[in-house]
Order: structure tokens, then C-alpha cells, then sequence
């Protein structure tokens, strides 16, 4: 596991856009780059950033295919807090990609199982996620593989815990009930099926997840911490989701990241 810790929310979001911008510019011509992106907050400035590169010409979604993490079940499409509306607003609408390669899940299937499949052999056909990027809940949950989630689940359909309806609630009127009390999302084993997996992480509301993540073991009750068992896992936090680090911690994975950066 790399842990790249930035001063602050800004510097998070500069050097995860910067990686995934290297990601898609190493692609060899003719291949595709599979990513897997998240919503929520965390992400959003990545996503502007990646927006302005592609306005400045400095980088192409020509050569992209992306898988999104998960969507709420029944909400419709063009409901302003669906995650098709999301993407498209804070990234699909700003960059070249082709609309063909950008996949999300059906909430509003008739057959919502055969969804998940149909999604899971989407992704394989695509040759793999390459690169999937995700945030973390204040209760370590990725997509939204809630605690308790099997760390060997694929793309299924899940109740969501009171919690994260209520931390959700702020993007529907502060209500709670309003949030669908059910999602589809890709499952633990589906994330750790990438090649690469990089997760954002800011501000001191998910520094509890993050020592989950680091220092506590493997847990189903804290499903991000399952990433430690995969090959190649970038966190990037900022200095306060280092809260409840200890010391030593830091310490360690800052002197490792300045031992790579340093020249020859
Ligand atoms: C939701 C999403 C997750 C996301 C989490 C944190 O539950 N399903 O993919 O990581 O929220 O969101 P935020 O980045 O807004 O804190």
C-alpha cells in the first residue's frame, strides 16, 4: 500500500488527477484505459481537474472506458441526485469520451439481478478495470458495500445502513426517508478484481475509516480495509484524515513517499 498524504483537499484532488491523467496518457495507442469511478464529494475536484486538462489539450478521453461504482435503485435517470446525472454533469459533459464507453448501473431495471450480471460481464468484456478510483464512507464503506458486506461480493443489490442515509440526506432536502433505501453497487471483490485501486480520502469526518484502513486489520465491518490485501492500492488523504494515525505512522509512509520522489 502507498499512502500519499497532501496538505490539504486541493492537493488531494491535484495529485489523484494527476495520476489517473498518467494512467490514461500511458495507454499504448489502440488500447483502452478502464477506469472505475466513484461519486460523492471527494471526487469533485479531481473531476475539475480533469476537465481543464481536457479543455487545455493536455490530456484525452478519446482512448477511456469507465465503470461507475453504483447508482440508488428507483430513482429515476434525470433526477438531479441520480448518479447518471452526477457524472454527466461533473464529468461526462466536460471531456471527450464517448458516450458508448461510459456505463453505469440501471436502478430502474425490471430485473435488478440481472443487471448486476449483465454489468459484471460488461466489465469483463472490457478486458478489466485498469484503474478504479473511490472514496470512503465515514463508516469505511467503498462503493456502497455497507458494513458486514462479504469481502468476496460482486456487483449486487444492497440495503443501505441508517447511517449512510442520513449522511446522504444532505443532498435530498436533509431528509433522511428521501434517500432510496436501497443501491446497486459492484461488490469488494469486484474492486479488487483492478489491476490498480486508488481512494480518496479528506477531511477529518473519515479519519476513523482511515485507521481502519491502515493500521487495523482485514474486516468486514470496515470493507475498506480489504484493500490490503490487494497489489497495488494508492491511498491519498489529506493531513486531517490523518487524525487518528498514530505518529509513527505518518511518519513512515511520509519518509517512504520522500525515498521515491527523491531523485537517483
Ligand atoms: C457514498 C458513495 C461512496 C462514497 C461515499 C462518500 O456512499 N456510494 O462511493 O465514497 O458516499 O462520499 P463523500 O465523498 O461525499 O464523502
Amino acid at each position: 500500500m502507498r499512502l500519499i498524504i497532501r496538505k490539504d483537499y486541493e492537493a488531494v484532488s491535484e495529485w489523484a488527477a494527476g495520476h489517473i491523467a498518467e494512467r490514461v496518457r500511458a495507454t499504448p495507442a489502440g488500447a483502452a484505459c478502464v477506469l472505475g469511478l466513484p461519486t460523492g464529494s471527494t471526487p469533485l475536484g479531481v473531476y475539475d481537474r480533469l476537465a481543464s486538462l481536457v479543455a487545455r489539450g493536455g490530456l484525452s478521453f478519446g482512448n477511456v472506458v469507465t465503470f461507475n461504482m453504483d447508482e440508488y435503485v428507483g430513482l429515476p435517470e434525470e433526477h438531479p441526485q441520480s448518479y447518471h446525472t452526477f457524472m454527466r454533469e461533473r464529468l461526462f459533459s466536460r471531456v471527450d469520451i464517448d458516450p458508448r464507453n461510459a456505463h453505469l448501473l440501471d436502478g430502474n431495471a425490471p430485473d435488478l439481478e440481472a443487471e448486476c450480471a449483465r454489468y459484471e460481464a460488461a466489465i469483463s468484456a472490457a478486458g478489466g478495470i485498469d484503474l478504479f478510483v473511490g472514496g470512503v464512507g465515514e463508516d469505511g464503506h467503498i462503493a456502497f458495500n455497507e458494513p458486514g458486506s462479504s469481502l468476496s461480493s460482486r456487483t449486487r443489490v444492497k440495503t443501505l445502513t441508517r447511517d449512510t442515509r442520513a449522511v446522504n440526506a444532505r443532498f435530498f432536502g436533509g431528509d433522511p426517508a428521501a434517500v432510496p433505501a436501497t443501491a446497486l453497487t459492484v461488490g469488494v471483490g469486484t474492486i479488487m478484481d483492478a489491476r490498480e485501486v486508488m481512494i480518496l480520502v479528506s477531511g477529518a469526518s473519515k479519519a476513523r475509516a482511515l485507521r481502519h484502513a491502515v493500521e487495523e486489520g482485514v474486516n468486514h465491518l470496515w470493507t475498506i480495509s480489504c484493500l490490503q490485501l490487494h497489489p497495488r492500492l494508492v491511498i491519498v488523504c489529506d493531513e486531517r484524515a490523518t487524525d487518528e494515525l498514530k505518529v509513527g505512522t505518518v511518519r513512515y509512509f511520509k519518509e517512504i513517499e520522500a525515498a521515491h520522489d527523491a531523485p537517483p
